[in-house]
């Protein structure tokens, strides 16, 4: 029984050590490195792993994928029939909120404004409106997003939920579906992002959805704060809507082509706070140990955990 490590752009060194660190003595390939009979691979840990590599395993008995998102694996269409596992974990979960957090303050408490003071060596006393008169909405109400929820609703944030499926989360009031997009707009003065790249997602964050945020909240224009995936903005629209105010600033972590190219007009903003798709980088050893007792868990006959729904594409 064999483990597979295809992710090209990871460092396959320390991540061979890390996994063998908890493997419990089960051999390891490294795709591209070692030679290896596909027969005896059972799981693979990839990260935009060479398409049509997992179909060429045939004993491959789940495929764990080393992100919560699984948008770039699901582009490969020969992709086998096993489980597809993402990462949920923790360390990823906290390092969002972090993000997050740190995003809607930087917009609530006008940080951006009191920067470019500072550059000016000015010194204007102007008072941030607090978090209950500001109104937070986040789109996806998965592990980040209800994780995001619990803190933005301590901090005093007026908090809204968006999701596919109708969902309960305590402290806030939440909409689903197409039916309930507009609702949950018009009530948003800040924004946050974080869906999976769907066929159904992808462009939503688009010219027609920022005209339907809120315009009457206490921050002057609506927010928008992107750490989901850089495919679900049209970054035209985001530029046009800030050049005419229907956008009054974004934070961005995820873009349509990463890294953002150096010609990118996104870059030269002083109301766009850019991040290099580090929102929720997350500790590779938890991440390995977190993989081992799932294939742990399987062996004894469990069930996996956050398998993804193909059909669903997340
Ligand atoms: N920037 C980074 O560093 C970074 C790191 C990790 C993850 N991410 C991104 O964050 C995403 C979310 O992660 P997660 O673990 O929270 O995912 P998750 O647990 O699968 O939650 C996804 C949420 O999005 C909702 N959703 C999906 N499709 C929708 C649609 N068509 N309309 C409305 N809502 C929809 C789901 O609705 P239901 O509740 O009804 O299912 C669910 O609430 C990942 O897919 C990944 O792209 C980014």
């Amino acid at each position: 029984m064999t483990i597979l490590f295809a992710a090209p752009e990871f460092d396959a060194d320390a991540w061979r050590r890390r996994i063998a660190a908890v493997a419990g003595g089960r051999a390891i390939a490294v795709e591209g490195s070692d030679a290896y009979d596909p027969a005896a691979i059972r799981y693979a840990l990839v990260w935009q792993p060479p398409a049509g590599l997992l179909a060429a395993l045939p004993n491959l008995e789940a495929i764990f994928n080393l992100g919560a998102g699984v948008d770039r694996l699901m582009a490969d269409t020969t992709l086998p029939d096993v489980p597809i596992v993402r990462v949920v974990d923790p360390n990823l979960t906290g390092r969002m909120t972090e993000w997050v957090t740190l995003q809607v303050l930087t917009h609530q408490r006008s940080a951006l404004a009191f920067l470019a003071r500072q550059k000016a060596h000015e010194w204007v006393e102007e008072a941030s409106p607090a978090a209950s008169a500001v109104r937070v909405g986040i789109m996806g109400l998965g592990e980040l997003g209800r994780d995001a929820v619990e803190v933005l609703v301590r901090l005093g944030f007026q908090v809204a939920g968006w999701s596919r499926s109708a969902r309960t989360v305590p402290g806030i009031e939440t909409h689903s579906g197409a039916a309930g997009l507009d609702a949950f707009l018009a009530r948003t003065d800040i924004l946050v992002v974080l869906l999976p790249l769907t066929d159904e997602t992808r462009g939503i964050l688009n010219a027609g959805l920022f005209a339907k945020l809120a315009r009457d909240g206490a921050l002057g224009g609506p927010v928008l704060i992107n750490a989901g995936r850089g495919g679900l903005q049209v970054e035209a629209d985001i530029l046009a809507a800030l050049d005419a105010g229907v956008l009054k600033a974004a934070s961005l972590d995820v873009f349509g082509t990463e890294p953002l190219p150096a010609t990118s007009p996104l870059w030269e903003r002083d109301d766009v706070v850019i991040t290099p798709h580090v929102a929720a980088i997350s500790d590779p050893s938890a991440l390995c140990r977190g993989i081992v007792a799932q294939i742990e868990a399987h062996e004894r006959g469990e069930e996996l955990k956050h398998v993804v729904d193909r059909a669903l594409g997340y």
